[in-house]
């Protein structure tokens, strides 16, 4: 971080803007009806009725002018066509593996991956699960375990650096009783979104592998959140201090097989990419995309679209583009944590995480808290967050509780300001402060069989409307 002469440092951004979207802040009034109309559900909201949409960081990163020139580039060819080539040259270069294989998206990179390389009753293990991945991984007529140390991962107030980190004795455990022959992978994914953005460590991959390859299992990296897991081992692992992003970064993809991520991370573009060393596994990889995602050189993507992943895939290893969100977010967890307010520590990755459970600890996790707080926000301060809690997970079964009550502010990379940041932190002490006005909330009288993510919830008695008296009493006429 830059050092300041007398002001209280704060991150700094090392870019301008360049091409401004206008926001609308709603009046109280209106935010109470955009609540009513969505349901009060996060995803059932119009983007224009949002002040700072702080929902998720996939596909909403700001795009810099070489990409915006570099799309400007893109070659429509159907077959050969040069902007994949220029794809490819920037994976092999960054990534370090031969060959690339494009999908639309992240959890489609998933769909090749388990259709082409997985059997029915083959186990993958994993760090911790991430929605589309177990989605897939059981389409393939797969299972998953989950092999991170669940005591220290869901410990939210922590000074672990890695949460993110496999448990190595419960890993070599799980292989033996399962039998290495129905384990073909060991899926590693950076920064561990789904408990709070948890980084794991270099050294911890290095062991993985080494266990790995004692068993003849391959390795799977999630690359999606890796530019930040990596910046991150650059400051809080003491080998890899002062080691620069894009040596780290490689080292990770050194001990790993198969490297894939959603650019709408990773990139800040769309689409995805798998990057591999084996020819054997790319053919077969090749015919899936072939069927499924479009021809092999473009695999569903705009080659506009591929022309930015090949420019941003270098600005991620660039150190002053990636700290600019995780540097954000340390600062927003740290001046939350000043105001008392219990967040996931240490500061993660892609969000600030606040633990609903503690947030709202007169509540039960069945009362969904991390679905009031995001309700709450909203009407503060027209800010939308992602519910990371049982809210999210209960659309199909009623009594499953989430591992962790999280609320995900996202910090999409580059987009907003430190006073927007300063906003919505000011607007969550606010809410912290009336903690005790937030309510239950459950699901709008949906058959189950009819519940989806964009399941219309309702809060349990008034306490929006008396939250939204709060407001107006102490915030009178303003916004
Ligand atoms: N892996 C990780 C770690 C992710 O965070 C995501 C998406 C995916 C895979 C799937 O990629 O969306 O391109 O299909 N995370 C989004 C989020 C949805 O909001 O955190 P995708």
């Amino acid at each position: 971080m830059v050092r300041f002469y007398k002001e209280p440092a704060v991150p700094l951004e090392f870019h301008r803007v360049k091409m401004v979207q206008k926001l609308n802040l709603l009046p109280l009034g209106q935010r109470l009806e955009v609540l009513r109309r969505a349901g009060y559900n996060s995803y059932r909201m119009q983007a224009a009725d949002v002040f700072l949409d702080m929902l998720t960081d996939s596909g909403t990163n700001a795009m810099s002018d070489r990409q915006f020139a570099a799309m400007m580039n893109a070659d429509d060819a159907y077959a050969g066509c040069t902007s994949f080539t220029r794809l490819e040259t920037a994976v092999q270069d960054v990534i370090g593996k031969r060959y690339v294989i494009p999908s639309h998206q992240g959890r489609a990179a998933e769909h090749t991956l388990f259709t082409a390389l997985l059997k029915p009753g083959d186990i993958v293990l994993m760090n911790y699960h991430f929605g589309s991945s177990v989605r897939q991984v059981g389409l393939a007529g797969g299972s998953h375990i989950e092999v991170l140390n669940r005591e220290t991962a869901f410990q939210t107030a922590s000074d672990c650096p890695f949460k993110g980190n496999v448990d190595l004795a419960l890993l070599e455990e799980t292989i033996r009783r399962h039998g290495a022959e129905h384990i073909p992978f060991i899926r590693m994914e950076a920064s561990t979104n789904l408990i709070g953005g948890q980084p794991f460590s270099l050294a911890n991959l290095r062991e993985v592998r080494r266990m790995a390859d004692r068993y003849g299992i391959r390795i799977i990296l999630d690359a999606t959140l890796l530019a930040e897991n990596a910046y991150v081992v650059t400051r809080r692992e003491e080998e890899w201090r002062g080691k620069s992003l894009r040596e780290t970064l490689r080292a990770f993809c050194d001990l790993a097989d198969i490297v894939y991520f959603s650019a709408r991370k990773l990139g800040f573009g769309k689409g995805a990419v798998i990057a591999t060393g084996s020819e054997e596994d790319k053919h077969k990889m090749d015919e899936v995309v072939a069927v499924y995602e479009g021809f092999i050189n473009y695999g569903g993507m705009s080659t506009k679209e591929i022309e930015a992943i090949a420019v941003g895939l270098y600005e991620a290893v660039d150190e002053e583009y990636t700290s600019q969100s995780v540097e954000f977010i340390r600062y927003f967890v740290e001046e939350a944590v000043k105001r008392g307010i219990p967040m996931v520590t240490p500061p993660g990755i892609l969000g600030a995480h606040i633990d609903a459970s503690k947030f709202c600890d007169h509540l039960n996790y069945s009362d969904l808290p991390a679905t009031g707080i995001c309700v709450g926000l909203y009407l503060a301060g027209g800010i939308r967050v992602m519910d990371g809690g049982t809210g999210a997970e209960a659309f199909t079964d009623p009594t499953l509780k989430a591992d962790m009550e999280l609320v995900r502010i996202a910090f999409p990379r580059r987009v907003f300001t430190l006073s927007q940041t300063m906003f919505c932190l000011d607007r969550l002490e606010w809410l912290y402060d009336h903690r005790r006005l937030i309510g239950a909330m459950t699901f709008d009288d949906q058959p189950l069989m009819n519940r989806s993510f964009f399941s219309p919830l309702k809060p349990v008695g008034d306490w929006v409307e008396r939250l939204a008296e709060q407001f107006r009493a102490d915030f009178g006429e303003s916004r």
